[in-house]
């Protein structure tokens, strides 16, 4: 980059002349020196410097002059180049041509005519160094702004990121939910599946048997009688089981298709709570807990039933790993009642409750106690993360060592906004 520039102007050359040389004296290493005779050439020059792109550190300018008096100069160069400082030489200027200077062009000093070259020296050295400090003040300023904006870029592509992960979190908890599932759709269509195929073989055997008879003409009526019997009771057989395979079948699809889709749609809270706890019958039935569902049974919510059975079975799933000893016998409620436009959801498991300092962590992701048996410490999280962002809701827990935990869901009944969080 060029050297700064110090401009003089004065309409007589002789006074230039002497401003030139006794500036270069001193400054003629560092700066530039450039003079002008009057005041229209001095604010061509600068403007000319300004468009080269020069630093115009400070100017000098004499007060009077036939074409532009040095207030007026100095105004115009203030704001073609705000950061010069400006000085004026005041022969005969009267109070009125400083203070406009002051005022409209930052009058940085003056100098009375005639001068002694050392004042003179001394005041454009004091400029000069004024004019480094603004300038140096400027780059810092400038290259703290870079730094924030660079900061600022990272922490916006961190938080992005953040989201990503949580994202996938939230989906891969999802699918593990989803195979717990289907092994629970498995294990409870079995009954029903073997009980109607029992039935179906005991009806061909004795169809098998009473068509050997009928062929050797050796039928009673009494084997008849019997068949026929058999035939009702195994074909009713057949059909409640097959029944009861396709009401599970139902109520398994739609708690996975909730559970795939977060879609949001009108429900009645307290039998999908329970359509949600035959699903997890199969994981309930190995620790002989029991489980009640409480409130209005007509309560509708229009929300997402996939993040509600999420909570579900991530809240009854903590109480059967964390809150019982072996063999133990516990009750797990859910109990529901509207307030105003919320309902307000309790959970409540009379196990062995978490200690108070617990507490302040189990929403944390990765806090759990169970990290040798396979804990992840995700469960909680993901579960706040869904009454916040997905149920708009709160959650909060309240425990006592030795009395059981309570886990205390406010969740509106109607999500009105479209769009946003609907999928995760
Ligand atoms: N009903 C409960 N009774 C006692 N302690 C509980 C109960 N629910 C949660 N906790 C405590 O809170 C911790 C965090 O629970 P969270 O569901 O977040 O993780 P986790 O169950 O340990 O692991 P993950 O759910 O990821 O498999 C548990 O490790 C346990 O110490
Ligand atoms: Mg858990």
């Amino acid at each position: 980059m060029s050297k700064p520039v110090i401009v003089c102007v004065d309409d007589e050359p002789a006074v230039l002349d002497s401003l030139r040389r006794e500036l270069s004296e001193v400054f003629e290493e560092s700066y530039e020196l450039e003079t002008a005779v009057g005041g229209v050439e001095a604010v061509e020059l600068v403007k000319d410097l300004v468009q080269d792109q020069c630093n115009v550190a400070v100017i000098i300018a004499d007060y009077l002059m036939p074409d532009l008096k040095g207030d007026e100069v100095l105004r115009q160069v203030n704001e073609l180049s705000p950061k010069t400082l400006t000085v004026m030489l005041t022969g005969q200027a009267g109070v009125d041509g400083i203070t406009n200077a002051i005022n409209t062009a930052q009058l940085y000093r003056y100098i009375a005519k005639p001068w002694q070259p050392a004042d003179l020296q001394l005041t454009v050295r004091e400029a000069l160094n004024s004019y480094i400090q603004e300038q140096q003040l400027y780059e810092y300023q400038h290259q703290l702004e870079q730094k924030v904006q660079a900061r600022t870029r990272e922490l916006t592509q961190t938080l992005q990121e953040l989201q990503e992960t949580q994202t996938e979190l939230i989906r891969s908890e999802k699918m593990a939910a989803l195979g717990q599932l289907v092994a629970g759709v498995a294990h409870e269509i079995n009954t029903p599946v073997g009980n109607a195929l029992l039935a179906a073989s005991v009806l061909q055997n004795e169809t098998q048997a009473f068509d050997e008879l009928y062929k050797q003409g050796s039928l009673k009526r009494s084997t008849l009688s019997g068949y026929l019997e058999t035939a009702a009771d195994s074909s009713r057989l057949v059909l409640s089981n097959l029944d009861r395979a396709a009401q599970l079948i139902q109520s398994f699809k739609q708690v996975a298709v909730d559970q795939t889709s977060f879609e949001k749609r009108p429900f009645t809270i307290i039998p999908y709570i329970n359509s949600v706890l035959t699903s997890l019958e199969p994981h309930l039935k190995a620790t002989k807990h029991q489980t009640t569902v409480d409130g209005d049974i007509s309560l509708k919510m229009v929300s997402y039933p996939g993040a509600l059975s999420q909570i579900v079975t991530n809240l009854v799933i903590n109480s059967t790993r964390h809150a019982y000893g072996p063999g133990e016998q516990g009750h797990l409620s859910f109990s529901l009642h509207q307030q105003e436009e919320q309902v307000i959801l309790e959970y409540a498991d009379d196990g062995c409750g978490i200690s108070e300092s617990h507490q302040a962590k189990i929403f944390e992701p990765f806090f759990t106690t169970a990290r040798e048996r396979g804990g992840s410490g995700l469960g909680l999280h993901i579960v706040h993360n869904i009454v916040t962002q997905n149920l708009r809701g709160t959650i909060r827990c309240e425990s006592t060592l030795g009395s059981g935990s309570k886990f205390i869901l406010n969740l509106p009944l109607q999500i009105t906004d479209e769009g946003t969080h609907a999928s995760v």
